[in-house]
């Protein structure tokens, strides 16, 4: 070195052509130039009908390998800062392929569908999730926000406000699905567990850093790279191949039950389609009041918690009624147990109060006054809207070398 300064101090030039060709960085024959970071952008599928705008923020394209890194991490139970195997719970935990990545009614550990966080000694039967689940299906098409209420969206602001119990976090701050990582993995309601824990846990498994290096050119694990992987495997998961997607392209004919179920659900005879329906995403991912009660609880998380407009006192984002059949309990309280109660509510059960939205229209009747013969077809009808294809997936399933650290229940 003390060679260099001098040299540097007589040769400016040359002392620089001396420190080149110290830099490692640079290209000799020991050193041949580093591979460049070149990741494999993620196609979509062309589906006929389906939206061509995905919501993916600008500094997080997709990419085949991110995508799959974040398959791995959604499945791993070690994001919650946990080793004891008890104690594991991954995004699979409550986001279950074979339920359209929702609970389901009937698991062990979540009776009657209501997801409960890892225990603590405040909490120790676990603290329960604010609402009922939302299905992580074709989210990459929605604009409107996420959550029932749409409080994380791309034009929020809510920097520093203690939503949900989490403090926002730069950079996304309540934006989007990256935040919504984030927001699950910290939240004392879901896996109550640190930014540090976390990052600490992924770095320890040997496995991802060759797969961190090929999503993101290094193998360093930060949480943000964490945040970003996760959610672009989740805009992956998209559901396509219904019965009823597959009636649309040809491929698949309808029972005649089925059929007067779809002429119910897209005519002003049972009404659905104003709000689920509009495209083959089954949904608007607009907000109503569906008419299910006269009072109001002014702490209630709904839309106007978000918006402050009295107008959507009461209101919840309509979901995607797509792999409905495998999602009870419904509504965001999962207050029916199944599709017969949801549509004998439908049909005679709406509750009028100020607040009701103008699409109900038949609220002073209580509702559409559906036949047994058209409850039934209608019913048969939401059937035809269950995607076999994407529960069996295995684009989207667990990696075996995580089955036993994923926190999933078998049953
Ligand atoms: C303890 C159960 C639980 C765990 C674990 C969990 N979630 Fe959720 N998730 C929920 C519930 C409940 C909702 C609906 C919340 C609401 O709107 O109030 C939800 C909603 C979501 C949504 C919004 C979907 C939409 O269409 O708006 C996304 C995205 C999501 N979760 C992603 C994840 C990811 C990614 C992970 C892992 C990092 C995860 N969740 C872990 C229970 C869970
Ligand atoms: C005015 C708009 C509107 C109309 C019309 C409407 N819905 Fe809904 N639907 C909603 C909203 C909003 C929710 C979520 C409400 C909540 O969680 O509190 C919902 C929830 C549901 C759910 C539960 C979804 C879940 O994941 O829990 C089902 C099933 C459903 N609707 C079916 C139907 C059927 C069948 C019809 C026609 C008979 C219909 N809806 C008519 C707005 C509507």
């Amino acid at each position: 070195m003390e060679r260099i300064i001098f040299i540097l101090k007589i040769f400016p030039l040359a002392g620089l052509l001396v420190l080149a060709s110290c830099n490692p960085q640079s290209v000799n024959e020991e050193n041949p130039e580093p591979e460049p970071f070149s990741p494999t952008p993620y196609e979509f599928p062309d589906i006929p009908y389906f939206p061509k705008n995905f919501n993916i923020p600008d500094d997080n394209p997709m990419t085949v390998e991110g995508v799959e890194l974040g398959r791995y991490l959604f499945y791993d139970g070690r994001i919650s800062g946990n080793t004891d195997k008890d104690m594991l719970m991954s995004c699979s935990t409550c986001h279950i392929q074979a339920h359209g990545f929702e609970v389901g009614i009937n698991h062990p550990k979540f009776k009657g569908g209501k997801t409960f966080g890892l225990p603590t000694p405040e909490y120790p039967e676990g603290k329960p999730t604010p609402n009922f689940m939302m299905p992580l299906v074709n989210t990459v098409y929605n604009h409107n926000g996420y959550l029932w209420n749409g409080f994380v969206n791309e034009s929020n602001d809510a920097l520093g406000n203690p939503h949900y119990g989490v403090p926002a976090r730069e950079p996304y701050n309540y934006k989007n699905i990256e935040s919504l990582v984030w927001m699950a993995i910290t939240a004392p309601h879901e896996m109550n567990s640190t930014v540090d824990r976390a990052v600490a846990a992924i770095a320890a498994v040997p496995m991802y850093r060759e797969k961190f290096k090929a999503a993101f050119g290094t193998e360093e694990v930060t949480f943000e790279r964490i945040s970003k992987a996760i959610a672009q495997f989740v805009r992956s998961i998209i559901s396509y191949n219904s019965k009823f997607h597959k009636y649309l392209r040809h491929e698949a004919q309808l029972t005649e039950q089925e059929q007067r179920g779809y002429d119910l659900f897209f005519s002003e005879d049972a009404d659905c389609f104003h709000c689920h329906g509009g495209s083959v995403l089954m949904t608007t991912n607009e907000f109503f009041n569906n008419a299910k009660d006269s009072v109001f609880d002014p702490d209630e998380h709904d839309r106007h918690w978000v918006t402050g407009d009295p107008m959507d006192i009461g209101a919840y984002r309509a979901p995607s009624l797509l792999n409905i059949e495998l999602t009870a309990p419904y509504m965001h309280d999962g207050r029916f147990k199944n599709l017969d109660e949801v549509i004998d509510f439908y049909s005679g059960g709406l509750v009028y109060s100020d607040y009701v939205h103008p699409l109900m229209k038949n609220v002073r009747q209580k509702g559409v006054q559906l036949s047994d013969e058209d409850k039934m077809a209608l019913k048969s009808f939401l059937f035809t809207l269950t995607d076999y294809e994407l529960i069996n997936d295995p684009a989207y399933s667990c990696p075996p070398e995580l089955k036993e650290w994923s926190g999933q229940v078998n049953y």
